[in-house]
C-alpha cells in the first residue's frame, strides 16, 4: 500500500508532494482509497464536503474511527496524512488476519484539505464536519487562482448545496488518528511510538503591508514608501519575539505586487503562523508583532493591517482515553511516551467538538516534517500499525 500510494503526486525534482485538496493529485490518492476500502468490503460514507469514513460494520450504532488525511502542504513529505491512513487499513487487516470481532463498527477515515493549503484553512474538511466552520463561509474560500471551494468542489462532482455538519459526526463514538511525529520528541526517548497529551493553540494572519510603487533606479532613498522594509522588519520581530516567549512564529508565504526586480513594490502581503503552548502567549506574541510592524509602517510611509484566518485553541486530549491507550499499547510499546504536539490536526477538531479522540505518533528521525525529507523507518511505521491495532482493539471489544 505505503508503496503504491508514494507514487500518487510525487514530484520528480523535489521528491515532495503537492496534494492540495480537490487537485488532480489529491483526488487520484483519494481514488486510490476508495479502491482500497472497496476490495475489503468497506462500507463507504462520504459527507457533504467529501470527507470519507469507510466502515468495517459491526451493526449500526457509533463506531471507533481511525484515520488521517491524504493531502499536502505544498511540497510536502509521503507521510503526514497518509501514514495515518494507511496504517488504519493495515491495522483493519491485522485484526481481520487475527480473527478479530469488533463489537462497535470501525471505520477508516480520510478528511478533506486538513493543511489548507489550498484554500488557507487548515483542517477544513474536520472544521465544516463539525460546525466550527460555517459552510457558506467554507464555500467563499478562494485558492491562490482565485478559484472558490464552492467552484473546486463543484468541478469535482460534489454539490456544494451539501456541505455542512457531517452526519458522520454523530456516528464517531471515538477517534484516534495515528501520524508521523513532527519533532524529534520519540527519538529523545528511544520509543518508536508515543501517545499525544495536547495540540498547541494556532493563528494563521495574514499582514497586508501598502506602500507607493515607484522607479528603482530613480527613487531617492529617503522618497520612498516601500512595504518590503516594513515586511522585512516585522518577519525579524516576529524570529525574535517567539523566541523571547519560547513560542513559534513563522512568515512561509509572500506575496509580492508588482514582483518586478526594478519597481519599489507597492503591496507585500504575508502569513504569520503563530503557535505556542497556550492562547494568552500566542496572543501576546501577535500583539508584540502587530506593534513592531505599526512603529515600522509609520517610519516607512506605508501602512498595515492584520487580519486573524485562523484560530485555533489548544487541545487537551481525554487524560482518560490517553491513559488507556497507553496500558493497551503495552505489549508493542512498553510505557508509551505521552508528548505534545506543535501540529494542527483533525485529531483536534474532532477532540474540541466533544468526540473522544486520542494520536500515536511515529517515530520521525530527524524531526522534518512539511518537507520532502520527512521520513520514518518501515520498522517503526510496522510498530505504529500493530499499536493502532491494539488501541481498536481495545475500544472496539
Ligand atoms: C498542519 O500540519 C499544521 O500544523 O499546520
Ligand atoms: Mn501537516
Ligand atoms: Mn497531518
Amino acid at each position: 500500500m505505503w508503496a503504491e500510494l508514494a507514487r500518487i503526486g510525487k514530484d520528480p525534482d523535489s521528491g515532495g508532494y503537492h496534494r492540495g485538496g480537490w487537485t488532480p493529485a489529491e483526488r487520484a490518492a483519494t481514488h486510490w482509497f476508495t479502491d482500497q476500502c472497496a476490495s475489503r468490503g468497506l462500507r463507504l460514507e462520504p459527507d457533504g464536503i467529501g470527507n470519507l469514513v469507510a466502515w468495517w460494520d459491526a451493526g449500526s450504532g457509533p463506531g471507533v474511527v481511525t484515520g488521517s488525511h491524504l493531502d499536502s502542504v505544498i511540497d510536502g513529505g509521503a507521510f503526514d496524512g497518509p501514514l495515518g491512513v494507511v496504517s488504519a487499513l493495515a491495522a483493519v487487516d491485522r485484526m481481520r488476519a487475527a480473527g478479530f470481532e469488533p463489537r462497535v463498527p470501525i471505520g477508516v477515515g480520510a478528511f478533506v484539505e486538513e493543511e489548507g493549503s489550498r484554500f488557507g484553512m487548515p483542517c477544513l474538511g474536520s472544521r465544516v464536519a463539525v460546525g466550527a466552520l460555517p459552510a457558506a463561509r467554507a464555500l467563499d474560500l478562494t485558492d491562490r487562482s482565485g478559484t472558490t471551494l464552492r467552484s473546486a468542489l463543484a468541478s469535482a462532482g460534489t454539490d456544494p448545496a451539501g456541505v455542512g455538519v457531517s452526519p458522520l459526526l454523530e456516528r464517531m463514538s471515538a477517534f484516534i488518528e495515528l501520524h508521523v511525529e513532527q519533532g524529534r520528541g520519540l527519538v529523545d526517548s528511544g520509543a518508536a511510538v508515543g501517545v499525544a497529551s495536547s495540540i498547541w493553540p494556532h493563528g494563521r494572519y495574514r499582514f497586508e503591508f501598502t506602500g507607493e510603487a515607484n522607479h528603482a533606479g530613480t527613487t531617492l532613498m529617503e522618497d520612498r514608501r516601500d512595504p518590503m522594509l516594513t515586511y522585512a522588519t516585522t518577519a525579524l520581530a516576529a524570529n525574535k519575539q517567539a523566541r523571547l516567549a519560547g513560542a513559534r512564529a513563522t512568515f512561509g508565504r509572500v506575496s509580492v505586487e508588482p514582483n518586478g526586480t526594478n519597481a519599489v513594490p507597492s503591496r507585500v502581503t504575508a502569513w504569520l503562523d503563530a503557535r505556542a503552548a497556550d492562547s494568552a502567549t500566542v496572543e501576546s506574541l501577535l500583539e508584540a508583532i502587530t506593534r513592531q510592524a505599526g512603529e515600522r509602517a509609520s517610519r516607512d510611509g506605508t501602512e498595515v493591517v492584520v487580519t486573524a484566518e485562523s484560530v485555533s485553541p489548544v487541545v487537551d486530549f481525554q487524560p482518560a482515553l490517553r491513559d488507556r491507550l497507553v496500558e493497551a499499547l503495552e505489549p508493542v510499546v512498553p510505557k508509551a511516551p505521552v508528548l505534545p504536539t506543535g501540529a494542527g490536526h483533525d485529531a483536534g477538531i474532532f477532540s474540541a467538538a466533544g468526540v473522544p479522540t486520542a494520536m500515536l505518533f511515529v517515530r520521525n528521525p530527524t524531526g522534518v516534517s512539511h518537507s520532502p525529507a520527512e521520513h520514518a523507518e518501515m520498522d517503526d511505521c510496522l510498530a505504529g500499525v500493530e499499536a493502532l491495532a491494539l488501541a481498536l482493539k481495545d475500544l472496539a471489544s
